[in-house]
């Protein structure tokens, strides 16, 4: 084989690693002003040693690697250590759990677009991706965001271009990318409402991709499920895989390896239930399996409660909840 061919070998058993066996990955990449508002919730106070002190119970968890293949770092964790010493990017080679690291840098408002966001991050980025694959990054995450009340062909495409232009990036650097067009649940829309906007993303990001020249084997695609807004009147969970299903059928090449959900603010049962139905689902092209933050995290950030003495507590709730989320990508 020849660099290259090596090189986009790695990436495909990178991608199919992250998303196969019923594993799936672990998003604990909030913003130090997310994560700082998620510990002032609960009554603990933020600092950058509360922040290091959670990461490192969640990574630490005894047999975490049973369920999780990868967990998606933010920038401030990437560079800390354990208290053993150990960077979290050492502790996760150890540990046989792939580093990820979120590398947009967050939403602005679009001009001209009733408000709708475009992810910022492009700026530097290939020497940023240089650096976290020289210290341990296995893959990367960029997030687009879209709200179904103002989402514009226009806004998506610009978003898909970022997307693509990351992902081109990424694998330039040996890195995985996790492209994450997320359409927001918030608002009470109702499932075709979010089968439309999340179409419309999908298909300009698969045409976007390929203009790119990216390599479809070595991505992970991180979409929302297809469900009303979380102020509307709830489906079941077959509906809600089937209309997923029926999107992501239409948009998303079977070359692609491996699809992993984000849970978008939906409770840890339901998001369970979705991907329990979509990976029932026979002869489907690709992986399915979960990429949560909220769904596998809340619970322990809320046992845990700043204490060391419930460390222990904590890591049995965050491990029943991938042991839940694996069983249903199973
Ligand atoms: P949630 O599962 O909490 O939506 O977070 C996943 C994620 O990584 C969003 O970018």
């Amino acid at each position: 084989m020849t660099t290259t061919a090596t090189a986009t070998a790695t990436l495909a058993e990178n991608a199919r690693t992250m998303t196969g066996n019923g594993r799936g990955i672990l998003a604990a990449d909030e913003s130090i002003k997310t994560m700082s508002a998620r510990l002032e919730a609960e009554g603990i106070p933020a600092s950058e040693t509360a922040r290091r002190d959670y990461r490192e119970l969640l990574l630490t968890a005894p047999g975490l690697s049973e369920w999780v293949s990868g967990i998606i770092l933010a920038d401030e964790t990437f560079g800390q250590t354990l208290s053993d010493g150990r960077t979290f990017p050492e502790a996760c080679r150890d540990l046989g759990i792939l580093a990820g690291i979120k590398v947009d840098t967050g939403t602005s408002v679009l001009p001209g677009q009733d408000g709708a966001f475009i992810t910022e991050g492009l700026d530097g980025l290939g020497a940023r991706l240089a650096s976290y694959a020289e210290r341990g990054a296995a893959f990367a995450k960029w997030r687009a965001v879209i709200d179904v009340t103002n989402v514009s062909e226009y806004a998506a495409r610009a978003n898909a271009a970022a997307l693509a232009r990351y992902a081109a990036l990424c694998q330039e650097h040996g890195i995985v990318p996790i492209v994450e067009p997320e359409v927001l649940c918030s608002g009470a829309h109702d499932l075709e409402t979010c089968a439309q906007a999340t179409g419309l993303a999908l298909a300009a990001l698969f045409e976007e991709l390929g203009r790119a020249g990216v390599d479809m084997t070595g991505i992970v695609l991180k979409p929302n499920f297809v469900t009303p807004g979380l102020d509307a009147a709830s489906v079941g969970a077959h509906d809600v895989a089937a209309a997923t299903y029926e999107v992501l059928l239409d948009t998303v090449p079977s070359t692609v390896p491996g699809i992993a959900f984000l849970s978008g603010g939906h409770p840890t049962a339901d998001v369970c239930a979705f991907l329990s139905a979509l990976s029932a689902v026979p002869d489907r092209p690709w992986n399915v399996t979960f990429s949560f933050g909220r769904a596998l995290v809340s619970d322990a950030l809320h046992t845990w409660a700043g204490d060391a003495a419930n460390v222990t507590a904590a890591q049995d709730v965050l491990k029943a909840n991938c042991k839940v989320s694996s069983d249903a990508a199973s």
